[in-house]
Formats: structure tokens, sequence, C-alpha cells
């Protein structure tokens, strides 16, 4: 007999349907899988002829083939065991053909038969409802966040005796989804920093605000001890919650990732990354034998630390110059590639010599060349992709007296939360979310100036000895701060902030 059991595989972070069929026919006793299957799958014939004995059934004696359609690309993973299995229970009659057959099944068999999630769960469910399937059925584990797709009944089981209950007489309750509770605690955090205990650095605080509230690259340089990566530790507190929308796309990357559980089946908190210099380029990028996302797609929709940007290999920062243009990754692989989200703000940190201290002249004692080579390590085109750069002042003794006017982050947020809402009315149309987005053709509409504007442009240009791609830059960081002040227009005022944030380039790369 033959059973056509539909299933489901990822490529990036979208599912596709995978067909599995499964034939038993008479003949020597055999088990075979074909179509493009990697280790993990052909493996699976162990886990689910040991998981069937294990519940209580019959393996059959017989020749079993099984094929993964369409054939043309590689299988990956063990998510193909619950499929598998139902399709030689269904052969074998311990199933009613007819109930399972137009449904969705996928996850991993253990030896006892218990099903064990599988990652990437969200995106197949979702491939699977476009696809037309009405019903999914998932370990128990990945119900969570497989009930997150609308329009599908999901139905989430701990193992194969319930599975088969489940069609012969003892149905289990569809997966609701649950809102996560509140991460109110996490917030509460006492690790957490807050902008209003950051003595003195008001331009360092105003440039994170205006690359926060706009989604701008944003580069501190300072020396050791004022406070960097404090301030960027703050970053999370004024980042106001992901929309519905960019939910949905960061809990597919991190479904892929293998990084949910049923607790945070949702994210909603947008996420924070800091990968630590040493890591891997595999682990900043994504890849590997199966691919997961890296490092810049686990940041989609978020921030990017890159503290002590020099010390990381200079491979790995090059590789950002795509996805910082095009907000995704490609990653080439033995079989074609794979495409991940990272639309990410990238925030870093360095010293502006490998002492720290270039500028004080009793403390610094680098050579130009030894400072010319640590800089160096920031290329220009990476450099350019950056819109703010800032400068960060040792802390002065004077600094330590409390300012009663430092902001808190809860003010912060505020001031973000209401800069993204108005972003987000503007360019409802316009396929983009955040000033940072806009093209040059949106920049003319959106950045309009008038001649004294204009004026100080040209001026700035030629002192500054600024790149086509930095004027963009300028006008988009002029547009969120002209937002964060409530201008409809780019003031004087706007335009010269946001060209101050650019200067850093002359006096340290000029
Ligand atoms: N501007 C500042 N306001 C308050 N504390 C600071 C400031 N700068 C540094 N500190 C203190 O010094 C510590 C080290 O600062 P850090 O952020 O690691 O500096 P950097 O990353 O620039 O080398 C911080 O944890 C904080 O306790
Ligand atoms: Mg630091
Ligand atoms: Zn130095």
């Amino acid at each position: 007999m033959l059973a056509k059991i539909i299933s489901g595989a990822i490529s990036g972070v979208n599912g596709y349907i995978v067909e599995v069929e499964v034939d038993i026919s008479q003949g020597m006793p055999a088990f075979e899988i074909v179509g493009l299957p990697d280790s993990a799958v052909k493996e699976s014939r162990e886990r689910v002829r040991t998981a069937i004995k294990n519940c209580g059934h019959e393996f059959p004696v017989k020749r079993i083939c099984v094929n993964l359609a369409p054939a043309d690309v590689r299988k990956e993973g063990p998510a193909f065991d619950l499929p598998i299995a139902v399709g030689i229970l269904a052969c074998m009659g311990a199933l009613p053909y007819g109930a399972v057959k137009d449904k969705f099944f996928s996850g991993e068999l253990s030896l006892d038969g218990a099903a064990r999630p599988v990652n990437g769960m969200l995106p197949m469910v979702c491939g699977a409802r476009d696809a037309g399937r009405k019903v999914c059925v998932v370990p128990y584990e990945n119900a969570g966040e497989a009930s997150l797709v609308a329009g599908v009944t999901v139905i989430g089981v701990r193992n194969i005796a319930e599975l088969v209950g489940h069609f012969l007489g003892s149905p289990i309750a569809p997966a609701k989804f649950e809102a996560p509770r509140e991460t109110a605690d996490e917030h509460a955090s006492p690790l957490r920093q807050d902008f209003v205990d950051v003595r003195g650095q008001e331009n360092v605080k105003r440039a994170l605000l205006v690359a926060a509230a706009g989604s701008h690259n944003v580069l501190m340089i300072g020396p050791p001890g004022s406070g960097k990566t404090m301030m960027a530790k703050c970053m999370p507190g004024i980042l106001p919650d992901l929309t519905f929308e960019e939910s949905m796309e960061v809990t597919k990357i991190y479904s892929v990732a293998g990084l949910l559980r049923n607790k945070n089946s949702l994210i909603t908190v947008r996420p924070f990354r800091a990968p630590h210099h040493t890591a891997s380029y595999t682990a900043l990028t994504g890849g590997g034998r199966i691919p997961r996302p890296g490092e810049i797609s686990l940041a989609h929709n978020g921030v990017l630390f890159l503290d002590e940007l020099p010390e990381f290999q200079r491979q790995s920062l090059e590789v950002m110059r795509q996805p910082l243009e095009e907000r995704q990754v490609t990653i080439s692989r033995v079989n074609g590639t794979a495409v991940y989200p990272a639309g990410f703000m990238l925030m870093a940190s360095m010293n502006p010599c490998p002492c720290g201290h270039y500028g004080s002249s009793d403390k610094c004692g680098c050579t130009q060349n030894e400072i010319s080579k640590y800089l160096n390590k920031i290329s220009g085109p990476l450099l350019d992709r950056i819109d703010l750069q800032v400068e960060a002042a040792a802390v002065k003794y004077g600094d330590f007296v409390k300012n009663p006017r430092a902001e808190t982050s809860a003010r912060m947020k505020a001031r973000v939360v209401e800069a993204h809402a108005l972003q987000s009315r503007r360019y409802a149309n316009d396929g983009i979310r955040y000033n940072s987005q806009l093209t040059s053709g949106l920049i003319e509409r959106y950045c309009v100036l008038g001649n004294e504007q204009r004026g100080i442009l040209r001026q700035a240009f030629d002192r500054l000895g600024l790149s086509a791609r930095a004027y963009h830059k300028i006008l988009k960081v002029a547009r969120t701060v002209a937002d964060l002040d409530g201008e409809e227009h780019i003031t004087p005022k706007n335009l010269m902030e946001a060209v101050s944030y650019r200067s850093l380039d002359r006096k340290y790369w000029g």
C-alpha cells in the first residue's frame, strides 16, 4: 500500500511542503529513504523503527520505501520522523489513512516514541497553511509557536500513542495561542542600566536617542572607562516593543535557530544582541552544515551591538556591508543558497587608538602608524554605512555631580515610541518603517530642504569631504532629529545636528 503524508521543510525562514510517500510491499525486508535525505534523515529509519515497536505496534517485516518529494532539494534534520511513522502506521492499518492524509505532520521521534520539538516549526506551519492545510499535528513543545499561525488547527502530541489515540476516538484539544505573560520582571532586573545613571555624555545619549528613534547605525568612539559599554546596556530600555508584524518576523528567525520553546512562543521584546568579538564568522553571519541564522539575523528588527569594533575579525566586519544595505544576508551553500532577514540597527563602540587615550598627550604613547593600523580595521565602506558617529569624552570629576535635567530611560523610550508611531504613519504606503530606510526617491519627498538648509549642506560637504552615501545619511538623520523635535520640515538646526554626527570621519580617518 502507498500512503502520502504531508510534511514540510524550510529554506531560509520560509516553509514549504514536502510530501512523504511511504510504500510497503512484499519482498525482502528493507527500509529505504530516497529523495536527497541528509544523514539525520537517513538515521530516521532507526528512530522510527524503534519508536513504533516501543509503542506496542508491530513493525512490518516487509519492503518499506520512503520518498521525499520534491526529490531535487536536500532534506535536512529529523523532522520527517513523525510523518514517516504516520505513513507506516497508516499503511499497516493502525491509523485511518482517510483521516491523516489531508493533515500536516512534523516532528522528531525519540526511541521510546516521544515526539520531540524541531526547529523552524513556525515557518513550516505558515507554509502548510498557505498550501491549504487546515490541521497541523506537531510535537507538544512546538504547539505554542505553531498556534501563532492564524487559520490552522494545531494538535500538539507528546508521543505516538497520543497521536494514534487522537485519530481513534480520544481527540486532543487544539492548542490555543496564549499571549506571553508580560516579561515585567525582566525589565525590572537590577542588572538593567538606566540612562539617568550615566553621568555627563549628554551628546552620546542624544545620539543614541536619535539612533533608536530612526533605527540608525551608530558608532561611539572614546577612551576606556568613559561609559560606552554602560550606555549600550541602557539601550534595550529605550527600544519600543515590537509591532505584531515585526514580532512574527523575529519569531520565525528564532524558530529556525531553535531558540523558541513553548514558554516564549511569540517574541515581543525587540532583540538586542551583543556577540563577543571572538565569536566565529559563522556565528555572526549564519551558515553551517545545517544552516542556522547568525547574530545579524537574530538581531533583525532590533540592535546588533559590537563592542570594541576593531577587535572583530576584518572578514566578519566586511560581510556586514551587504546586510546593512539589503537588510538580509545570503549564505552560500553546497546546494544553493539560504537567505535570512538581517534588518538590524548596528551599534558599535571603539577606542580611538590602541591604548585608548588618543588626544591626551601625557597618556597616549601610540605611534601614528599604530593608530592608522588600528583605525583601518574599520574600512571606509563600512564607516560610510554608519549614520551617526559620536565621541564619548573621558568622564571628568565635575560630571559626577548629578545632572538634575538628565532624562530617565522611561522618558527617552516614550519619545522613541512616539517617533516610531509617526514614521509608521508617514511610511504606511512606502514599504519602509524607519527614516534610516529612506531611498533616494523617498528622501526627495520627505526631506525637503529650504535655501538656508541647502547652504549648510554645501558647506559641510566641502569641509568634510563627504561621499554621496554620507549625503543621504545626513538627510535621513536630519529627518529623525526633526521628528523628535516635532518639526514638520527639517530646520537648519536639525540639519546642523545631523552634520555634527559625521565629523569624526575627518578627525580620525581623514
Ligand atoms: N559616564 C559615566 N557615568 C557613570 N558611570 C560611568 C560613566 N562612565 C563609566 N562609568 C563607570 O565605569 C564603568 C566602566 O565603564 P564602561 O562602560 O565599561 O566604559 P567603556 O566601555 O567606555 O570602556 C561603568 O560600569 C560605570 O560604573
Ligand atoms: Mg567597554
Ligand atoms: Zn593611544
